[in-house]
């Protein structure tokens, strides 16, 4: 079978600059952690402008930033304070407006996260909702409810907080009595929105605009799948060994209700006011590929991550079917399939791909975790990984750090950790902190080149001067020229826009395909597979004579 991105909307030609996003490679910037300009400890956005050039050195088409807006930073900025402001240890809007000129100097798009499930707690909007009586308009913009039991003492129900604990914090009214409950999905610093509410959607229209006025390409829209709750917000116990953003359960009264999908008309259309195809992209979490195509219908989003492939595991018939659907599900709606394996969230796909004990998404790995990655193994599928993935056709997004080919920091002392997951289950799931530590840019530096001061928010390994940028590109095995020559290769021959055609007869282990010009072997399995003839573009290992060892990928020019 044959799937063209192309045949999913005939009348759009890939006009240079149309629709980018169809076949786009996005970089994800961690702010905090990808260079520090001011010396803190946390990264920043003169950081951001001050590597510009390494990023168009990378081949990236775009570049997605996590939130640097206002917030008191009790959830890595996921928790905002003010939409429309730069949080002081980020920088000012006139280094944002610098980082976005650069950028598009160099050719690269930005995208901003944009995080409308919930605010931080010290929002103007909650602490006017925290002053205000019960059932007055200002508490209408969060989800407040009356509690149960005789005098309220009890959350109006059981749904537990993806970090943790309950998913409802009491407040204390204006003349000191205990008062009513309000719903937070994460954590209790960041209060859900009540999205029935006209005058939230009114004012995230406000905000969209006030980006796309800045001249931002489109936005990553955080828990896209969880504005919405089910009426009557009914009682609802989760799988304990679920990823904790969702996803594995259908069912759930608070991901996936059919009302998201009016608010991302809405914001279609508020985009579709503006020149150069600005594109909205969908984190959510949900149980199918055909459940998230729903996301990307032609007037809602433009794109969803598809944490389906994410989350698959080593597996060359899972990997078959799980492209197979996507490019299946996504072409049904007119959209793009994207890919991803690993961002902020994830146990980086350097060190997951070579687990030996389940680890549901958000549980981080540490010292006492089981079934810890072989580090050799888990990079070497890691690039046979990227090697596969890039070469389908679509949109892909990167993850900082990858690039080098970093793993999970397993040993992070537990004093250092900060993740919000970490506090909220006592220490139980070490959380996501071990892919956010801040990234090696020079290995002769202090923090290694992530500023010249030598801190760090999170303590970064002593291996990862080996890993460093300055020394990766020096050399042409390291993964760094892996990823430079996978995306010049993949640009040359159109690959993010060009169609898949299974191979078969390489045996059940090994993933084949052609995409235009170029044949892609993946091998997963014990056994050497035979090369086809051709000249090889791109190997993500060594070869052996004319075989494919196992864990590598090849890219192979048609003979
Ligand atoms: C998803 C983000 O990617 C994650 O980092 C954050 O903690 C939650 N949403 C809450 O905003």
């Amino acid at each position: 079978m044959t799937f063209t991105q192309q045949d999913a909307r005939p009348e759009l030609e890939s006009a240079p600059g149309s629709e980018w996003w169809r076949t786009a490679v996005i970089y994800q910037i961690y702010p905090r952690s990808f260079a520090d300009a001011s010396g803190d400890g946390l990264g920043d956005l003169p950081g951001v402008t001050a590597h510009l050039d390494d990023l168009k050195e990378l081949g990236v088409d775009a570049i997605w930033l996590s939130p640097f807006q206002r917030s008191p930073q009790k959830d890595a900025g996921y928790d905002v304070a003010d939409y429309r402001d730069v949080d002081p240890i980020f920088g000012t809007l006139a280094d944002f407006d610098a980082m976005l000129a650069g950028a598009h100097e160099r050719g690269i798009r930005v995208i901003v996260d944009l995080v409308p499930n919930h605010s931080s707690d010290q929002h103007v909007w909650f602490q006017e909702a925290l002053k205000a009586a019960p059932g007055s308009p200002e508490r209408a913009r969060y989800i407040f409810r009356d509690g149960k039991g005789e005098n309220g003492e009890l959350p109006p129900n059981n749904w537990e907080s993806v970090f943790g604990g309950g998913m409802w914090k009491r407040v204390t009214e204006a003349d000191g009595t205990p008062g009513q409950w309000y719903l937070h999905i994460f954590d209790e610093s960041q209060p859900d929105f009540d999205w029935t509410n006209p005058e939230v959607r009114a004012e995230f229209r406000d905000i969209l605009r006030f980006w796309l006025d800045r001249g931002v390409d489109g936005f990553r829209v955080d828990v896209a799948h969880g504005l919405i709750k089910a009426a009557g917000l009914p009682d609802f116990t989760p799988d304990p060994e679920g990823g904790s953003m969702g996803g594995d359960a259908a069912g759930v009264p608070y991901w996936g209700q059919p009302g998201v999908h009016e608010v991302w008309r809405e914001w279609h259309e508020v985009l579709a006011e503006y020149d150069g195809d600005r594109a909205l992209c969908a984190e959510a979490w949900l149980p199918t590929v055909a459940q998230t195509a729903l996301w990307v219908r032609p007037d809602e989003m433009h794109q969803a991550f598809n944490f389906a492939y994410l989350e698959t595991k080593w597996d060359a018939e899972a990997l078959r079917d799980v492209i197979t659907d996507s490019l299946h599900e996504y072409a049904a709606v007119g959209a793009p399939s994207t890919w991803v394996l690993s961002n902020h969230d994830v146990v980086r796909h350097a060190s997951r791909l070579a687990l030996t004990a389940e680890n549901p998404q958000g549980a981080g790995i540490g010292p006492k975790s089981p079934g810890k990655p072989d580090p050799v193994k888990g990079l070497r599928r890691a690039r046979a990984a990227t090697s596969l993935m890039l070469a389908l056709p679509g949109s892909s997004y990167l993850y900082q750090g990858e690039e080098l080919g970093l793993p999970e920091v397993i040993d992070l002392p537990d004093d250092a950790r900060q993740d919000p997951t970490w506090f909220r289950t006592n220490g139980e799931r070490y959380g996501r902190d071990g892919c956010r530590v801040p990234i090696p840019w020079t290995a002769d530096a202090p923090a290694y080149g992530f500023n010249d001061t030598g801190a760090a928010w999170l303590p970064q390994p002593t291996e990862w001067a080996e890993l460093a940028r300055d020394v990766q590109r020096e050399d042409p095995a390291s993964t760094l020229s892996l990823y430079r020559s996978l995306l010049a290769e993949r640009r040359a021959h159109g690959l993010g826009a060009g169609s898949l055609e299974w191979l078969d007869g390489y045996g059940d282990d090994v993933v084949a395909f052609r995409n235009g010009p170029v044949t892609v072997i993946a091998n997963l399995g014990d056994a050497a597979v035979d090369l086809p003839a051709g000249d090889v573009l791109v190997a993500s290992g060594p070869l052996d004579g004319d075989t494919l060892p196992t864990d590598t990928t090849v890219w192979i020019a048609a003979a």
